[in-house]
């Protein structure tokens, strides 16, 4: 048995009716129930939330010390928080798989968009594909990292 933590920053609670033209018009569940479809068996997807930034990084620590692998949409905390960048730091350093999405293409956006604070300690970053950016990162884990006991 695995598991999974898909962990996602500020605003992304809105999902559904949050700029539907950019990030599509299926919410949070739609996504967890996506990700649960598409997890191999034996696989749980644990999706969460959070506008809290010290929440977000506590979360980091629990992968850490669970060793658990994690798929992160850091949301605007993306282009700002040290904070959140030390504690997925922490995670890469550890050893255990850390991948960066956004559903968006922030590169094809606004300016303070192009700057990613997390991209250097994160294991890769997948952008601009919608739910299929957490798809494929997911199917990156599913294969590269041996299941837990
Ligand atoms: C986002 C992109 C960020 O710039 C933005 O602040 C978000 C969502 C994305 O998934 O495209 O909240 O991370």
């Amino acid at each position: 048995m695995s598991t999974v933590l898909v962990l996602n920053g500020p605003n992304l609670g809105r999902l559904g009716s949050r700029e539907p033209d950019v990030y599509g018009s299926a919410d949070l569940d739609q996504l967890r129930a996506t990700l649960r479809q598409a997890a191999p068996e034996g696989m749980t997807v644990d999706v969460r939330q959070t506008d809290d930034e010290a929440e977000l990084i506590h979360w980091l620590y629990e992968a850490v010390d669970e060793r658990i692998p994690v798929i992160l949409n850091p949301a605007a905390f993306t282009h700002y928080s040290y904070a959140l960048r030390d504690a997925a730091a922490l995670v890469t350093k550890a050893g255990i798989t850390l991948v960066e999405v956004h559903l968006s293409n922030p590169h094809a956006r606004e300016t303070f968009r192009h700057t990613s604070v997390v991209s250097a300690v994160a294991t890769g970053v997948i952008a601009g594909f919608g739910f299929d950016s957490y798809r494929l990162a997911l199917d990156f884990i599913a294969r590269s990292v041996p299941p837990t006991a």
